[in-house]
């Protein structure tokens, strides 16, 4: 049988979060094992292009960038999730080196383990050591043999207002010396009917996905919510730049929280806003890498400029 460790504990990011007006919740918690399998899903949905525009990009051009790499580096992942894009670079990087130490670090342990099974079985020369946990402690990049190299693709940082972008890549900068290098996924800002499609999508799996996070609480705080008296509703905010996920109250309602010892009002089309999808220009996308400490080497995209991968050193 196989136990999973637990994930990140959910209480005070739920409480402080739904106390506020208007209420909202962290997107990490989007990310439990079933929240992950979701996510999957999202990954592979007609209308979620992101997922494979990135991947197409790496497939293109991963040599060039593994061209671009320290002498036998390491690499640590953030927000890792199963891996499945990381393994295109990893294939190509094995084409340099013989051996990968490779460290990807999520929120989710279940995507980890799966991380650790396909990546060992497809690719014995690399050493897997998954790390359960949000970006909080970024000290285990420094215990990492240099050159290093840090993957912050799929778009993650999508999630975070400019400022914290920063002051993440900051931290990891922090933990980064001279030579090491960052590679940062980020979606573009396109047309807004595409970007919207992709987080509307027709089979309602972006639905399930946010209201997840509902069902995550009942279990793991004793939660009484009604997952169907919310519903998914996700826009285009054109003036800051990012698609906004929330769930909305159908009705006038109370709901119960065990754990937290309280109970939440919410008026009919009250909102939870539990997720911010940032877009970026390639100026933006060059300005925050240089911005967050490191001096932008080359950035590659998809042939309509939908996703961008750019790779940063520190000086
Ligand atoms: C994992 C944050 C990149 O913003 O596109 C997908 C999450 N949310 N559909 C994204 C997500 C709804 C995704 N990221």
């Amino acid at each position: 049988m196989i136990t999973f460790a637990p994930d990140i504990v959910i209480a005070g990011d739920v409480r402080e979060g739904l106390s506020r007006t208007p209420k909202m919740l962290p997107p990490k918690l989007l990310y439990d094992a079933q929240g992950s399998a979701l996510f999957e899903q999202i990954t592979c949905l007609p209308e979620y292009y992101p997922t494979r525009t990135e991947a197409a990009i790496l497939t293109a051009h991963g040599d060039e960038i593994c061209s671009r790499l320290g002498r036998n580096v390491s690499v640590s992942e953030l927000g890792a999730g199963t891996a499945t894009k990381t393994r295109i670079l990893l294939r190509s990087l094995l084409q340099r080196q013989s051996r990968v130490n490779y460290f990807p670090l999520d929120v989710s342990d279940a995507a980890l383990q799966l991380a650790k099974d396909e990546v060992e079985r497809e690719l014995g020369a690399v050493n897997v050591n998954p790390h359960v946990g949000d970006f909080e402690d970024l000290t285990f990049l420094a215990g990492q043999t240099p050159p290093r190299l840090v993957l912050y693709i799929g778009s993650s940082i999508g999630n975070l207002e400019q400022e914290d972008a920063i002051s993440l890549l900051q931290n990891i900068a922090q933990q980064l010396s001279r030579g090491d290098q960052l590679l940062l996924g980020v979606d573009l800002v396109k047309n807004s009917d595409v970007m919207h499609a992709a987080y509307n999508d027709s089979a309602g799996i972006t639905a399930s996905f946010n209201k997840n996070l509902l069902v995550r609480i009942n279990r793991e705080l004793g939660g009484h919510f009604e997952p169907d008296a919310f519903c998914h509703v996700s826009f285009w905010n054109e003036v800051s730049s990012r698609i906004e996920l929330h769930l909305e109250s159908t009705c006038s309602q109370s709901v119960r929280v065990d754990a937290l010892d309280t109970t939440l009002r919410f008026y009919q089309g009250e909102r939870i806003h539990t997720e911010n999808s940032y877009k970026y220009t390639l100026e933006c996308l060059e300005r925050l890498l240089q911005r967050g400490g490191f001096a932008v080497e080359q950035t590659w995209t998809d042939r309509d400029c939908w996703f961008a991968v750019s790779l940063g050193v520190i000086t």
